[in-house]
């Protein structure tokens, strides 16, 4: 399958820087029609910057799809400040991150939230990228794989197919750190997830799993290596062109 080079652009940048890193994006692909051939590219830029982003990206022969960083847990109504899926497909829209950890962290999200979100993000045609991922001293007590059957089990609700789907490793610690995890133990939880994935839908080999969590040119060759990575969630990394296409070439 075709590696996904997601940039989460989180809540950085300006109007105009937007605009010049989804216009450099654009230009790095077309002049690379190589890299096209070996990934699909999503843009996740602040809800403030997605209408610039999309009159850069648009097009039906366009390699980007945009996606959002979140979405309500609810239809509609009366929920001040929030965006609804709904919203985000007529939108245009293709993709929505959730369960983001700097979402469960600062804003309380638990994995009943989250799975209500995915939810309506499925029923309204966009496809979930789920993070999961422990923390430092969850990993030092030896609790990964229980902390992130957790959060896959708990937060993909059962509308989830491989078609729908993407789970994204984040290791909490390797998060803007400058840490990344080693390829064995991305290799044994990328394994894991995999399997625990056969037990809550069926042909789980088709779930894209990505890796996040200081992802930079330097290491990206070397995770995209390893079995069962089928892409990155890419932070800081993916706000400069030449870092986010040089990720794109390590696959
Ligand atoms: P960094 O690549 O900045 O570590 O961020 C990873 C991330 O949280 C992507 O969602």
């Amino acid at each position: 399958m075709k590696k996904l080079i997601a940039g989460n652009w989180k809540m950085n940048g300006t109007l105009e820087s937007a605009r010049a890193l989804a216009t450099g994006i654009v230009e790095a692909l077309h002049a690379d029609r190589d890299v096209l051939e070996r990934c699909d590219f999503v843009l996740c830029p602040p809800f403030l910057h997605l209408v610039a982003v999309r009159a850069i990206v648009d097009g039906a022969a366009s390699p980007i799809t945009l996606g959002a960083q979140d979405c309500a847990a609810t239809p509609d109504g009366a929920h001040t400040g929030d965006i609804s899926a709904a919203m985000l497909k007529d939108f245009g829209c293709g993709y929505v991150i959730l369960g983001h950890s700097e979402r469960r962290q600062n804003h309380g999200e638990t994995n009943q939230t989250i799975a209500a979100k995915a939810r309506l993000a499925h029923e309204n045609g966009l496809c979930v990228i789920l993070c999961v991922g422990e923390k430092e001293d969850e990993r030092a007590a030896g609790g990964e794989l229980d902390v992130v059957e957790n959060q896959l089990v708990q937060s993909l609700p059962p509308t989830a197919n491989p078609e729908n789907t993407v789970v994204a490793y984040e290791p909490v610690w390797a998060i803007g750190t400058g840490k990344t995890a080693t390829p064995d133990d991305v290799r044994a939880m990328h394994r894991f997830l995999r399997r625990k994935l056969g037990e809550c839908l069926a042909h789980p080999d088709k779930v894209r799993i990505l890796y996040g969590g200081s992802v930079k040119p330097d290491n990206a060759a070397e995770l995209f290596r390893v079995e069962n990575v089928d892409g990155a969630l890419i932070g800081g990394a993916s706000l400069k062109v030449d870092q986010y296409m040089a990720i794109a070439h390590g696959a």
